[in-house]
């Protein structure tokens, strides 16, 4: 299916199943924590993981000792599992924020935010004009000497993913949307093994604003 009408119902019907009957489920977010633990970020750094969807990143993140999550995606009913998820296990009120990436309008109003973090979300993106928005934001409400985690299918990756086709990057790529103003930090290649058993090349890198 190419670029459904309601994206928001697409992807609301993905996550009417079972967390690990999800192609892009993830046990131990190993590689994202991997490139985390290099920013030496405190505690209470304001962390704003996009596209989230039942994510067990955020359990991670707590038992990490951090505190001051928001969690974003256009799924509304994504966001609704999770934060019930992460209540009964933590204990902890997730601050969660339903809104379009391609056409933020509450994302806007963040400031000041440490850490952006996206794992299998920007390749969703095929219109200029959605990755233009999508990185706009990102330099908008990432801080100066804020950091930028971005893993998404590499260029010998899935060509579709939940259906959807996607754009396939590579760093170079990464840091001509970026700009200047975003400097290299790490970059690895991960190839995530979904619950069904098939490869999923990755490309994970980070960023620092310089
Ligand atoms: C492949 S899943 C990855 C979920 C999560 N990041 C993970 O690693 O488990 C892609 C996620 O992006 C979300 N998404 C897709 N388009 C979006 C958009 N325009 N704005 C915000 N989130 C979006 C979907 O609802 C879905 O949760």
């Amino acid at each position: 299916m190419n670029n459904p009408q309601n994206l928001k119902e697409h992807w609301n019907k993905a996550y009417d199943k079972a967390d690990n009957q999800l192609g892009w489920f993830e046990e131990n977010p190993t590689p994202t924590m991997q490139l985390i633990d290099t920013c030496k970020l405190e505690k209470d750094a304001r962390i704003l993981n996009v596209g989230v969807g039942t994510t067990t990143l955020i359990d991670v993140l707590l038992d990490a000792g951090f505190t001051n999550l928001i969690a974003n995606d256009l799924s509304n009913l994504a966001l609704e599992k999770l934060k019930e998820r992460i209540l009964k296990s933590h204990n902890y009120n997730l601050n969660s924020i339903v809104d379009d990436l391609t056409k933020p309008i509450v994302l806007q109003n963040l400031e000041s935010i440490d850490l952006w973090i996206d794992r299998a979300v920007l390749h969703f993106f095929l219109k200029d004009e959605e990755q233009t928005a999508y990185f706009n934001l990102i330099k908008k409400i990432v801080t100066k000497d804020g950091y930028m985690l971005i893993a998404v299918f590499s260029l010998d990756g899935a060509e579709k993913c939940c259906g959807l086709d996607l754009k396939r990057y590579n760093v170079e790529m990464l840091q001509n949307k970026l700009g200047n103003s975003f400097k290299l930090i790490n970059s690895f290649n991960h190839t995530f093994i979904n619950p069904f058993g098939s490869e999923r090349p990755y490309v994970y890198t980070l960023f620092k604003r310089c």
